[in-house]
Order: C-alpha cells, then structure tokens, then sequence
C-alpha cells in the first residue's frame, strides 16, 4: 500500500510536470475504491481524528498557524485555501491527496515542497499509517463536507 502511493506519487510528478494542469485527472492511488456508504463516512472519521489529535492547537481564540480545525470538514475552510506559510501550496486539493499540504504536513514532507514549521502534530507522535490514510482517502474522494 504504501509502495503504491509513493509510485503513484512519485508518477504525479513526473506526468504533473509534464503535461501541466493534468493532474486533475490523474488516476487515484490504489485503496480509494470505497464503498458509496464509506466513502460519505470519510468526512466525520476526518474531523473526529482533527478533534482528537490538532484542535487543541488549532482553534479559537488563537489557533495556531491561522488555522482552526475545530469545524474544518463541516464548512469546507481547508479546502482550496492555500497555505499561509509561504509556499503557495493548498491545504487540501480535492481529488488529489498528492498536491495536499495538509498531507506533506502529516508526513513530515512539507519541507521538500518548499513548506516551513514542524510535521504534525507538532511535538506529537505522527499519526498512524492507518490515520492518515482515512485523510487520503477523504481527499481523494473529493473532501466532501
Ligand atoms: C501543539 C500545537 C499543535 C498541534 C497539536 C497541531 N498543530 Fe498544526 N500547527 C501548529 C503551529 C504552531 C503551526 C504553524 C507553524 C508550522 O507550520 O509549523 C501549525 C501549522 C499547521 C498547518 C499549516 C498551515 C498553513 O497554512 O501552512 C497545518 C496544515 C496543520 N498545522 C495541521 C495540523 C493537523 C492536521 C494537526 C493534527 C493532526 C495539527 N496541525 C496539530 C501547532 C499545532
């Protein structure tokens, strides 16, 4: 599984570079094909790990890098927006988990696509393979709210 992504990955950006703005058709990594019930779940499993692992960080009255998690699925807040670090990448780029800087940022990559600061979460343990996953797929399928 994790072979595959990073082919898959490592495939974006080869073809991403190429043919630019063809990503958006890229075909997803192996693991997405969740059932329709599943696939509509992802976003409250997404939240749920957001409020058990970053919202004591990222919420009012200061969250931390002007970014609160506390309803980030629900009104759709990480979607398209671009990182306020400097690097010019989205948070969360629907269809596409491998141009995601929420994802660079969970596994500590944020530093090869030109992001700053810690992985996340910050002075944690990084989420599991499993957890991250969920985000991925979650991603993939469209980051519906
Ligand atoms: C202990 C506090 C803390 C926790 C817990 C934490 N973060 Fe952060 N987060 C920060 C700080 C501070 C920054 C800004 C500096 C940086 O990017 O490292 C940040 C930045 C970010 C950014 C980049 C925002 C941008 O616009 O570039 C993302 C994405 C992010 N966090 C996601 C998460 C996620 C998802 C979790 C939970 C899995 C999490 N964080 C847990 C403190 C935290």
């Amino acid at each position: 599984m994790r072979s595959l992504l990073l082919v898959s990955l490592v495939t974006t950006l080869l073809f991403g570079c190429a043919g630019s703005g063809s990503t958006k058709t890229a075909s997803e990594p192996a693991g997405v094909e969740e059932s329709a019930a599943a696939t509509t779940e992802l976003g409250p499993r997404v939240q749920a790990l957001f409020e058990a692992n970053c919202t004591s960080c990222h919420s009012e009255p200061e969250p931390a890098g002007q970014l609160d998690l506390t309803t980030a699925v629900a009104s759709g807040s990480l979607v398209d927006r671009v990182s306020a670090r400097g690097n010019r990448r989205l948070l969360v780029a629907p269809g596409q988990p491998e141009s995601s800087y929420l994802i660079d940022k969970l596994e500590g990559t944020h530093r090869d696509v030109g992001g700053s600061g810690a992985r996340m979460p910050r002075g944690d343990d990084p989420l599991s393979d499993a957890e991250v996953a969920t985000i991925r797929s979650w991603i993939a399928s469209g980051a519906q709210r």
